[in-house]
């Protein structure tokens, strides 16, 4: 009789054990404990020898009902464990999609970035594209080449930095005219392109910063004149600053125009007047213009430089600084174009 209470005692302690088990690893024990080789159950089962005729087979099933008890009853426990611990990944793991999160701040783009992209995006719609050549550039291509032979006064307004004195032929580019020539001598005619890039020149006050941009517009073509350079200008003006700005042709000189012009636009702080409502002069203009830039039809000796027979083609080019036209853009009062590059972000994030 011994035996049946054994099982008996077994089986509840085992099932008392699996209710209690928390984690699977344990259960996992139980189940060698109870049901593996060298197992309580199965020691049991292998003792069956012991025993004969009709108590052999009483003890066998009561042992194989008790083993297979204990298997249900292990796999039923291990169920509810793997899905409490999953229930507790889930919860642990949890992202909580209504929190409030800090706010990440949104940068946007410089005044200056934005500007080339419009002056670009409008240059386009007239056929031109942009180019780009170095900032650091050999004499030849921002003086010399330009009509402007080495030691000719007229460079002095281009208050150059040369990168090393003692070899005084690598500048820092003072204008983007530089770019003319080296388009020329790419040898494909014609040529609408916008030279966007940095310049320098050795100035520092309210209307000059000593690094700035320029974009220079050259159009090299079979029949060019003056009337497309004033209608490809306006056509620029129109769209950059709306219709109210008022444009202004000066004749002037350039060495590598002629004839030249200086294009002025009304100044939008004193509204074209020099004078601001309190009586006082108007800081930035004085007198009510400002001065764009500079435009021309491409000298004939520019021409020959780039090895393009002034016989046979014309162009027109134009150069402005793209400071300059940000300030005079409609509602934009900025009183000192260097505040744009002291990167004060109580400034840059007013646009
Ligand atoms: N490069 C001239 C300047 O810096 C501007 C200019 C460009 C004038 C092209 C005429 C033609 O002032």
């Amino acid at each position: 009789m011994a035996i049946y209470e054994e099982i008996n005692k077994i089986k509840s302690f085992a099932f008392e054990e699996i209710s209690k088990t928390t984690d699977l690893a344990r259960l996992e024990g139980l189940r060698i404990k109870y049901l593996g080789r060298k197992g309580e159950l199965t020691q049991v089962l292998r003792s069956l020898e012991k025993y004969s005729g009709k108590e052999r087979k009483a003890v066998g099933a009561l042992a194989n009902e008790s083993r297979v008890g204990l298997e249900n009853e292990i796999g039923k426990r291990q169920k509810y464990l793997e899905e409490a611990e999953f229930a507790k990944i889930l919860e642990q793991e949890r992202v909580d999609v209504t929190a409030s999160l800090e706010k990440i701040p949104l940068g946007h783009l410089h005044l200056t970035t934005s500007a080339i992209r419009q002056i670009v995006d409008i240059f386009k719609a007239l056929g031109f594209y942009r180019v780009r050549y170095p900032e650091i550039d050999t004499d030849w291509y921002a003086f010399e080449s330009l009509n402007m032979p080495k030691s000719h006064p007229a460079r002095d307004e281009w208050e150059t930095f040369f990168i090393d004195s003692a070899n005084s032929n690598i500048v820092l580019t003072p204008h983007t005219t530089n770019g003319q020539v080296h388009e020329m001598e790419k040898g494909q005619l014609p040529i609408r392109m916008i030279n966007i890039a940095r310049c320098y020149r050795r100035q520092s006050d309210i209307s000059h910063a000593p690094m700035f941009h320029q974009f220079d517009g050259l159009l090299i073509d079979k029949s060019a004149s003056i009337g497309d350079l004033k209608g490809t200008l306006e056509y620029f003006v129109k769209q950059f600053f709306g219709p109210k700005r008022k444009v202004r042709l000066r004749p002037f000189h350039f060495r590598f125009t002629e004839p030249s012009f200086e294009t002025d636009i009304s100044c939008d702080i004193c509204g074209g007047t020099g004078r601001l409502k309190n009586g006082q002069i108007c800081r930035l203009c004085k007198e009510g213009w400002l001065e764009l830039g500079g435009a021309g039809m491409v000298h004939p000796n520019v021409l020959r430089a780039g090895k393009v027979d002034p016989k046979k083609y014309s162009g027109f080019a134009f150069g402005w600084g793209v400071e300059r036209v940000i300030m005079m853009k409609e509602g934009l009062n900025i009183p000192d174009i260097r505040i744009l590059y002291e990167n004060d972000l109580r400034f840059l994030e007013q646009f």
